[in-house]
Parts: structure tokens; sequence; C-alpha cells
């Protein structure tokens, strides 16, 4: 299939819209069928305004009396079998340039008149060449929060030129944020479904899902339009220009999602320290502002060399990483960071639903995982260190009921290796319980395969705590955050080293009198690590932030 694209953004390659058809074509490409591209650059041809002289039509038939590059364009036009435009909206129309190549097209039409077929009602000529079974798609940006409303002209135009409904539409609205690099997250996500759009186009059409997504905004209007107003880097009273960073600060205000306010008002510091200033972001329920002066007292302050914080909003270096090499320090509540991606959209956390499908940059479908449930991994044990202490048999057949049942109560998370070796592990020891093995021992014994579990899980890629504390952390993601992991490890070794601990005092108290307490007994320790490990959870991070 030969395939002709016609970039016609005054910017060349530089253009926003280029970026779609580019994902268009290369969804196109990974159709399977081969295809041959052409490319053509308004802004690089060589080509006038019609002169209306109509010679094409009858002096020199078919031949314009210009002699530059329009030549080539019919014969290229000629020579697809579909047609991409690709161009920025101008005043709601084409920009002049590409109007011109499309006035220039008269050649290719004989001068008669005739029908449109009915469907405009306004006359049209008939095609010089045999133009059937080609094929055309409009792929356009355009500098307002959406597409709606702002493409008639430009669809009318297409209407009489390719027929109502002839040709393939792909509008986007929020233009200018490809270009951005601290919004490419989302706008990777957009290029995505645009992908996947060229590739459902060469088996049979777009589907209404790809299309119902790629006509979702990039942002809310309010969060894009204030970004934008931010962008032009002057001041909204004086119209003098403003520094760089305070542009750069209020684009990070602007992303704030303000569904994200945990009930009281937050104050962001950020102080760049290469250039020596400082800015405050207001998170309040009703959006966010940018303070130059007046400062309030700062809930968190991010002391970072402007290019760091630059380099992390792009996505260049990893922000948790720069914070363990102490490229930056965080001072106050470190929670704001720790959920920076609820805070701020399109830096990590999209607007797109968590469940939601979503296409990876590479078009690939890619469905959020469930989160999984400690409560799976942890029944099943408790169950039997209670019930088999308490009463041999029937605690033990408990815990194999547990090792049943919590799974399908469970149903709704995914299980993780360590939830299927526990209930492996309980059914063994309920099993021996039931055949008789001496509680005195058994119990002592499941208490320390527990803890030898958790022990050497702190030696593999993704410590025990890790798989379910990452359900609070943006789920998978969190998992290549080190100082996350870090943590996780340190948090996984402690839990390990108590319950490597625990068979002794166990092994002795079921020899006393109150051995049938000893599930209670057992629950306090944890219940003092369950405190230590909440409050370590956000000690240790802000720790190693302060530097
Ligand atoms: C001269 C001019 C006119 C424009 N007119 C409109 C317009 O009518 N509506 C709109 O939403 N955006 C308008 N824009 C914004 C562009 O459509 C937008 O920036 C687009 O993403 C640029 O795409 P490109 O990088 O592919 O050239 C205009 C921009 C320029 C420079």
């Amino acid at each position: 299939m030969k395939i002709l694209v016609i970039n016609g953004s005054p910017r060349g390659k530089q253009s926003n819209t280029w970026q779609l058809s580019m994902s268009f074509l290369a969804g196109m490409r990974e159709s399977g069928e081969t295809i041959e591209t052409h490319e053509l650059s308004v802004n690089r041809l060589d080509i006038h305004p019609c002169l209306g002289c109509f010679s094409c039509w009858s002096k020199t038939p078919g031949q314009c009396c210009i002699a530059d590059d329009m030549g080539q364009v019919i014969e290229r036009l000629l020579w697809a079998d579909v047609t991409i435009w690709s161009f920025p909206l101008y005043y709601f129309s084409v920009p002049g340039p590409l109007k011109n190549l499309i006035d220039r097209q008269l050649p290719m039409v004989l001068p008669f008149m005739t029908e449109d077929g009915g469907e405009t009602g306004s006359g049209s000529h008939p095609a010089r060449y045999d133009m059937s079974g080609k094929r055309t798609v409009v792929i356009s940006t355009c500098g307002f929060h959406t597409a709606e409303g702002n493409y008639d002209g430009v669809c009318s135009l297409f209407d009489h030129i390719c027929g109502k409904g002839n040709y393939t539409t792909l509008f986007c609205g929020q233009g200018e944020l490809f270009r951005m690099s601290d919004v490419k997250q989302r706008t990777d996500e957009y290029l995505g479904y645009v992908r996947q759009a060229g590739r459902e186009y060469m088996s049979g059409g777009i589907t209404g899902e790809t299309s119902a997504a790629l006509s979702q905004s990039l942002f809310p209007r309010k969060v894009f339009e204030t970004w934008a107003d931010a962008s032009w880097g002057v001041d909204k009273d004086s119209g003098e220009r403003e520094s760089d960073t305070l542009i750069f600060t209020r684009q990070m205000a602007a992303l704030y999602r303000q569904e994200s306010w945990p009930g009281h008002d937050l104050v962001l510091e950020m102080a760049y320290t290469d250039v020596n200033e400082r800015y405050q972001i207001v998170l309040e329920k009703t959006g966010s502002r940018t303070l130059t002066d007046d400062f309030l007292p700062a809930t968190t302050t991010i002391k970072t060399p402007v290019t760091v914080w630059r380099a992390i909003a792009a996505g260049e270096i990893n922000g948790s990483e720069a914070l363990m090499q102490h490229q930056y320090r965080v001072d106050g509540d470190f929670d704001l960071l720790l959920n920076w991606d609820n805070y701020f959209a399109g830096t990590g956390n999209t607007a797109a639903p968590k469940e939601e499908k979503t296409p990876d940059p590479s078009g690939e479908l890619h469905v959020p995982s469930k989160a999984t449930s400690l409560n799976i991994l942890l029944i099943p044990w408790i169950v039997f260190w209670a019930g088999a202490s308490i009463h041999s048999f029937w605690g033990s057949l408990a815990s194999l009921a547990a090792c049943v049942l919590v799974p399908l109560v469970f149903y709704r998370n995914r299980k993780t290796f360590y939830d299927v070796l526990s209930a492996g592990l309980v059914t063994c020891f309920s099993v021996a319980a039931l055949l008789g093995a001496s509680i005195r021992w058994i119990v002592p014994l499941a208490y320390l395969t527990f803890g030898i579990m958790w022990t050497v899980s702190c030696f593999c890629k993704i410590p025990l705590t890790a798989h379910y504390s990452m359900n609070d952390y943006d789920g998978e993601s969190a998992l290549s955050n080190p100082l996350f992991m870090k943590t996780n490890r340190i948090l996984t070794l402690a839990w390990g080293i108590l319950y490597l601990l625990t068979p002794i005092w166990t092994y002795f108290i079921l020899g006393t009198g109150i051995g049938g307490w000893i599930g209670a007994i057992n629950s306090i320790l944890p219940l003092l690590m369950g405190a230590f490990t909440a409050w370590f959870q956000k000690w240790y991070p802000a720790r190693v932030a302060r530097g």
C-alpha cells in the first residue's frame, strides 16, 4: 500500500501534529501489510498561489502554467492509495501555504459542472483521473482546549473535496502540549491511542473504543488553560516577562488536581538552589496559586537545582533515585512527595482511570493489575497459630478451611507467590496437627517457617512487604522506586527477625498452663511492630529526603 503524508505545518518536523501523524503511520506499519511511504513538507516545497487563469482547464488541459513543485505533488497524489493530510488549525481552517496546495489541485479535475452526489448540493467538477479506491486521512491539532466546534470549516472543505463520510479524521485540542516534556506521560498515552487507531484503520476501521479515547481531552479544561496561560511567561497584570523558573513553577501549579485536596490547604515551597529563587504553590480546595512573595508557612519545602527538577519533571531522571543520590532535599511533610502523582496530573498518574485499559506508547494494551491483599497471606497463619494452640483438632480444621475460603473471599485481589506459598505451608502444618503432631512443636515450627519466608524474601528482587504496600504507592510502578524498595527491604527484614525469634518463647509458653493464649500473646509484638511499620514508612524516606 502506498501512503503519502503531506505535512502542512510551517514548523516542519517540529510540528505537534506531525507526532500524531507519525504515530498513526507507525500503527499502520504494524498491521503487517507492506507499506511504501512518501512524505511531502509544504514548508520545503515551492508552491505558488493559483493565478485563477484556468489555463489548466482550457489552454493546456491538466497542466498548470506555473512551473514549481506542484507538479510532483500531483504526481504523488495520483501515486498514493492513502493520503494523510497533517496540519495545524489556523484560524479555524488550514494554514495558508497548504491552502495554496489545495487550490493548485485544480488541474486534477475537469472544468464541467456536475452533481456532488447530492451530499452538499453545491455542485462539483468531475475528476480528470481515476481516483476511485483512494482514501484520505485528515490529522490535525489545534491550540484551544478542545477540537470540538473548531473544525467545522476544515470538515466542510474536506466534505467537498472527498465527499461526506469518505475520509477519516483525527482532531486533537491542546496541541501545544505535545512539545512539552513535563506532560510527556499523558501525551505519550494519547499517542499510544493514535498508534492503535493507525493499526485499526488498516484492519477495517478505527473502533468506537479508540475513537472515544481519542476524543478525550488531554487534560481538563481548567488545568490546560491555567497551564497554557502560564506558559507564555508574562505576568497577567503587568504584561512583563517573568523568569523561566517562575514560569516553570506556575506550569507545575497548573497541573494540580484539586480532587486530591486532602481536606486542608498545603503549601509547597520550591527553593531553586542554583538560581537562588523561591516560590510557593498553595494547593487549595478550589485550585492552586503561586506565591512570589508574602510567603506562608510551608508544608513541604523542596530544595533543588532547577535543572534537576526540570529533568525529573521531563522524566529524564528518576525522582526517587535523584533523592537517594541527594541531588535535592525535602524538608517538612514528606507525604506530599510520596503522593506527588496524585496531586499533580500528567507527571506520573495520568487523567486516565486506573482500571481502564490504556495503550502504552508502543501501542500495546496494558491492563493495570489488580490490587494485592496482605490478608490473604496472614489470615490462614493467624487462624492456625491461634486455633491449633487452643484446640489442636478444631483449630487445625479451621485453618484448613481458611486456606480454602480466604482466596474465595478475596477473589477480587491478585494472589502473590507468598499467598500461594502460605496457603500450602499452613495446609501442611494443619494436616500434621490433625495427624497428631505435637502442638508444642508444630506451632513454633510454623512461626519459624513464617519468619524464614519473610527473611529470605528480603534478599529477593522484590521484598515481601513491597508486594502489598505498592497498592498505596501507584501500584507496580512503585517497584522501580529505589527508595520504596529500600524501605520495604528494611521492614521485611524487621518482620522476618521478629518471627524468627517468636518460636523461642512460643515453645516455652506452650509448655505452661497459658499455652491456649499464645495466639493472643503473640499478637502484642506484631501490633507494636505494625505501629513501627506505619511510622517507619514515613520516617525513613523523609530522613533520606532531608539528606
Ligand atoms: C496563525 C495561527 C492561527 C491559529 N489558529 C488557531 C485556531 O483557529 N484555533 C485553534 O484552536 N488553534 C489555533 N492555532 C494554534 C495551533 O493550531 C496549534 O498551536 C497547533 O497545535 C500547532 O500545530 P503544529 O505544531 O502541528 O503546527 C493557531 C496558531 C497560529 C500560529
